[in-house]
């Protein structure tokens, strides 16, 4: 069975150039705040078209008349009509006629709930699961949207002619740590009045950002077939409006060094620009880890663990053959 992925960990240390985004049309969810502006910004230096999808029309407007070759369009996620306008009008915009890459970027971290405890005397109240609706189940709209459009333009038969497209994943520390906040954090979320203090981190939260590595690994060994390609960010520590402006003093109080949101965007520029690069998982993170700020995880590949590799290759082995997706 071959790989269709790219197994070899990318090498983060290297300088790339970015000419190859020149006129490329991207779709950035979340792209009005933090790391989705950041990414947006970049983009559109790098001369690409990019369509910024959020639900903040203020700051997007805003942000669309100060970049040129940008678009706003509103959009809540977790909406599926709204994302199918996204992509409607991204590739009405594009002047190809083709959406080349997707960035399923939105994401929130509010109270939920799941580990939340009511007190003795309550009934337990029903977690909202608004996180699953936006971090995963957007992320799955955004997916399921992207792959759609790009089997559309690139077809299912391989050849060079292919253009490249590209869906990058956001993941964060929490797609593959434990987390635990600290007895003396006060409220995590910036929105948060009466949220308990001592409690693990959200469970919404986490199982949002592992779940787009199960994504990932869903799609990298399929993307080839139509030209394409799936990757993913997984930010450490960024100071964004996604957590309250004490909430991060508290976590840099005990020591914790933050990632940048350049080092994010350098890492964005190189997974699109690099063709190569198919089914990764990269950690921004401190310099203190990776000089450039970001770093191949390798951990999706089992590294260490001959049973899991060989329980995996058992897996595959049931690969669709008859329907195209696997050559013999
Ligand atoms: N900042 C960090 O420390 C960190 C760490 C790991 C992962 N991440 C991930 O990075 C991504 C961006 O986070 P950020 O830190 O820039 O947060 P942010 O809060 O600064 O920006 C989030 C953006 O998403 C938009 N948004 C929120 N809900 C939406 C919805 N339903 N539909 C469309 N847009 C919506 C917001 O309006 C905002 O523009 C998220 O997926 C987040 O989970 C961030």
């Amino acid at each position: 069975m071959a790989d269709f992925y790219t197994v070899k960990p990318v090498d983060c240390d290297v300088d790339f150039e970015t000419r190859s985004l020149s006129g490329k049309t991207v779709i950035v969810t979340g792209g009005c705040s933090g790391l989705g502006e950041a990414y947006v910004r970049a983009l559109t230096s790098a001369k690409a078209a990019v369509c910024i999808a959020d639900v903040d029309t203020q700051a997007g407007e805003r942000l669309a008349a100060e970049l040129p070759g940008s678009i706003f369009i509103k959009c809540d996620v977790s909406v599926w009509e709204d994302q199918v306008e996204v992509f409607r009008q991204a590739a009405a915009f594009s002047s190809s006629g083709r959406i080349d890459y997707v960035i399923a970027n939105a994401g929130v971290a509010s109270p939920e709930g799941v580990f939340a405890y009511d007190g003795d005397d309550h009934e337990p109240t029903k977690p909202n699961s608004r996180i699953i609706d936006i971090n995963l189940n957007g992320a799955l709209y955004t997916t399921k949207l992207a792959m759609h459009y790009f089997i559309k333009q690139n077809g299912t038969q391989q050849s060079p002619s292919q253009h490249d497209t590209c869906c990058i994943l956001i993941g964060s520390g929490a797609a593959y740590l434990g987390q635990v906040l600290g007895r003396t954090c006060p409220p995590i979320y910036a929105s948060a009045n009466t949220y308990a203090v001592h409690v693990p981190r959200s469970a919404q939260y986490s199982a949002s950002k592992w779940a787009m590595r199960g994504v990932m690994h869903a799609m990298r060994r399929m993307t080839h077939h139509y030209g394409s390609r799936v990757n993913m960010i997984s930010p450490w520590y960024v100071r964004t409006k996604i957590l309250s402006k004490e909430a991060f003093d508290q976590v840099q109080s005990v020591g914790v060094e933050f990632a940048e949101v350049e080092d994010a965007c350098q890492c964005l520029l190189r997974l699109l620009s690099d063709r190569e690069i198919n089914g990764r998982s990269l950690l921004v993170c401190p310099r203190k880890w990776a000089p450039r700020g970001y770093l191949d995880l390798d951990l999706d590949d089992y590294p260490g663990s001959d049973l899991l590799q060989e329980i995996q290759a058992d897996q595959i082995k049931n690969a669709p053959v008859e329907l195209g997706l696997f050559p013999e």
